[in-house]
């Protein structure tokens, strides 16, 4: 195994699912962390369409509180303790962070390069989604747990009305984290055989 800070760092980054509300730096520090690491994360023609809702405390309870009322909505009466406990552990971290794609920057590409125009909605999911793997992990290297949920499109319209977003921008994923409450469980992986051709 690599003793390579990035790989020792993607190999901290794990699904925590027990969170807890201390953080082991400033809600600040914590801020600039997240900031930048979607601030380096690449995107197509650098036209850094990712986005970031950063929600802490209250702010966090609030963006699973809408979560909550409207799964209430679709999931029978009978099965909604479960769906509310497991809402209820993302709410209990210290704060959530919503990854948005602003839909006007990648319309502005697919105008300027007709050529790409199918390609861009693609890549701005691929932007997303780095953007999501650098912020999870560089939260893990701080010592700070998180998950990364997908409850869009149910919160959108409530979300964007309560922090005032614009229209353009659509939620892709939620990612609530905290303080690491449980340890990580074993992972398995697939046998590089499967995965992996190499030549020359
Ligand atoms: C594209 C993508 C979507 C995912 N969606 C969810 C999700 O909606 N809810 C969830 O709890 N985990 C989600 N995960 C987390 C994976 O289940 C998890 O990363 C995987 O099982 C490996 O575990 P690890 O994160 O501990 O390494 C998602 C991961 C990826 C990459």
């Amino acid at each position: 195994m690599s003793s390579n800070p990035f790989l020792e760092a993607s190999r901290r980054r794990r699904s925590q699912y027990s969170l807890g509300r201390t953080l082991p730096m400033s809600q600040q520090a914590t801020t600039e962390l997240i900031q930048e690491a979607v601030r380096l994360s690449p995107s197509s023609f650098n036209s850094q369409s990712s986005r970031a809702v950063i929600l802490f405390g209250d702010q966090s309870q609030t963006f699973w509180d809408i979560v909550k009322d409207a799964l209430r909505a679709i999931v029978p009466a009978d099965g909604f303790a479960a769906t509310e406990a497991k809402i209820d552990s993302f709410a209990a971290g210290a704060g959530t962070v919503l990854f948005y794609e602003d839909q006007d920057v990648v319309r502005g590409l697919q105008q300027q390069f007709p050529l790409y125009a199918d390609n861009f909605p693609v890549w701005s999911e691929h932007a997303s989604a780095m953007a999501q793997f650098s912020v999870w992990t560089a939260l893990a290297n701080a010592g700070i747990g998180a998950s990364l949920q997908h409850y869009n499109p149910l919160p959108d319209a409530a979300a964007a009305a309560q922090w005032s977003l614009p229209a353009s921008w659509t939620l892709r994923a939620q990612m609530p984290f905290g303080s690491n409450e449980a340890p990580f469980g074993d992972k398995a992986f697939i046998d590089d055989a499967v995965r992996f051709r190499v030549h020359g």
